[in-house]
């Protein structure tokens, strides 16, 4: 079995993070979410991963490389352009060639990894295995029809009307018979937004009478395709999923007050600040006269200082200085410099980019 990684789409849901950055390797508790993906299917025994991207491969493979670190094998498959996720499956037809493949949406995530719905998938004799989950909000998903005896009929990409709570999540798990949506003159066609929709290549295999098999999610699973869902899912993850560690090479002063877990990276400094975690810091970052609050991610070469954060995310670089008001639910992207103007006028002083949102 193969496993296949979406890495590309607009990303704009996270702008203005994603006007400069691929959304799948934005940090979540020092990991690019993408890599989370990556463990999933190699957990699963799966090694031999295709990722589909659209025009930013050096940031992917600066980052992912030929997979060997993470101990698997990494081939890259371009999609021209960003025209949906039945799209991203259609290109990678030479890569799969006969086999059977898990499709992992690269900005999911899910508790707990992905074997059990493998075992799942290779007991039955079904061609294509979705994984499901219950949301709050399904008409942001592709929502599950059923009949009166619970077998599935169908899926319907965001509806306005859910038929039911459950999302069909961005796990899949294919046979080669998936490729037969793209063929002759009943394949699927582009939907109203232009895009190849995946809930129709499900359609067309339910109504062409492949066995599809549905499994729900037990743990949580995330979609971090919005701000608020990377914030969850980087709480859930320093909630249960990272090993703790505090690096020989980082320092903690005397005076300095932690509690709970924390992970602290190379040539890190805490000094005279007040730290509850969960939290990862990542290496070469300095905390000074501060408090950090839980289920706060500062990944690497950021120093805050005089100022009190909490659940948030700090990818690099940053610098945060002197705020009185705590920084709550945000994410700081790479150097950016936030401080106290101390210069009258008393006013604020912007430079945002594009898509910024701040409250004040
Ligand atoms: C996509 C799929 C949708 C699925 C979701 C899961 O939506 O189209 O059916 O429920 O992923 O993450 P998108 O995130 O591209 O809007």
């Amino acid at each position: 079995m193969k496993g296949l990684i979406t890495a590309g789409g607009r990303g704009t849901r996270l702008r203005p993070i994603t006007h400069t950055k691929n959304k799948h390797l934005i940090p979540i508790a020092g990991k690019p979410m993408i890599v989370y993906a990556i463990e999933a299917l190699k957990d699963a025994g799966i090694t031999d991963i295709g990722i589909t991207y659209n025009h930013d491969l050096d940031s992917l493979v600066n980052t992912l490389g030929d997979g060997k670190k993470f101990g698997v094998s990494i081939t890259y498959i371009h999609q021209p352009s960003p025209i949906g996720l039945a799209d991203c499956v259609r290109v990678a037809k030479e890569f799969i060639k006969d086999d059977s493949f898990v499709f992992f949406l690269g900005d999911n995530m899910v508790a707990g990894g992905i074997s059990n719905f493998v075992q799942e998938f290779k007991k039955s004799k079904a061609n294509f295995l979705l994984l499901l989950a219950q949301v709050p909000d399904p008409q942001r998903f592709g929502v599950p029809v059923f009949d009166k005896k619970g077998n599935l009929i169908g899926v319907e990409e965001k509806p306005q009307k859910p038929k039911s709570n459950m999302a069909v999540t961005g796990i899949y798990i294919y046979d080669k018979n998936v490729f037969k949506a793209f063929e002759g003159i009943d394949a699927i066609k582009p939907s109203s937004r232009g895009e190849l929709e995946i809930s129709d290549v499900h359609q067309y295999l339910i109504d062409h009478g492949f066995i599809v098999k549905t499994v729900n999610a037990t743990g949580w699973w995330k979609d971090t395709g919005q701000g608020r869902d990377l914030l969850l899912a980087n709480r859930l993850i320093l909630e249960k999923h990272i090993d703790f560690k505090i690096s020989k090479t980082s320092f903690i002063s005397e005076d300095s007050d932690i509690q709970g877990e924390i992970s602290l990276g190379n040539n890190s400094k805490i000094i005279n600040s007040t730290l509850r975690g969960p939290i990862y810091i990542g290496e070469n970052t300095v905390i000074e006269n501060s408090y950090i609050g839980p289920f706060t991610s500062i990944e690497n070469n950021n120093i805050i200082l005089n100022s009190e954060i909490e659940h948030s995310i700090v990818f690099n670089d940053s610098k945060i200085f002197d705020i009185e008001n705590r920084i709550d639910n945000s994410i700081i992207a790479n150097n950016v410099m936030v401080k106290k103007r101390v210069n009258k006028p008393k006013v604020l002083n912007l430079m945002l980019g594009d898509h910024s949102s701040i409250e004040i």
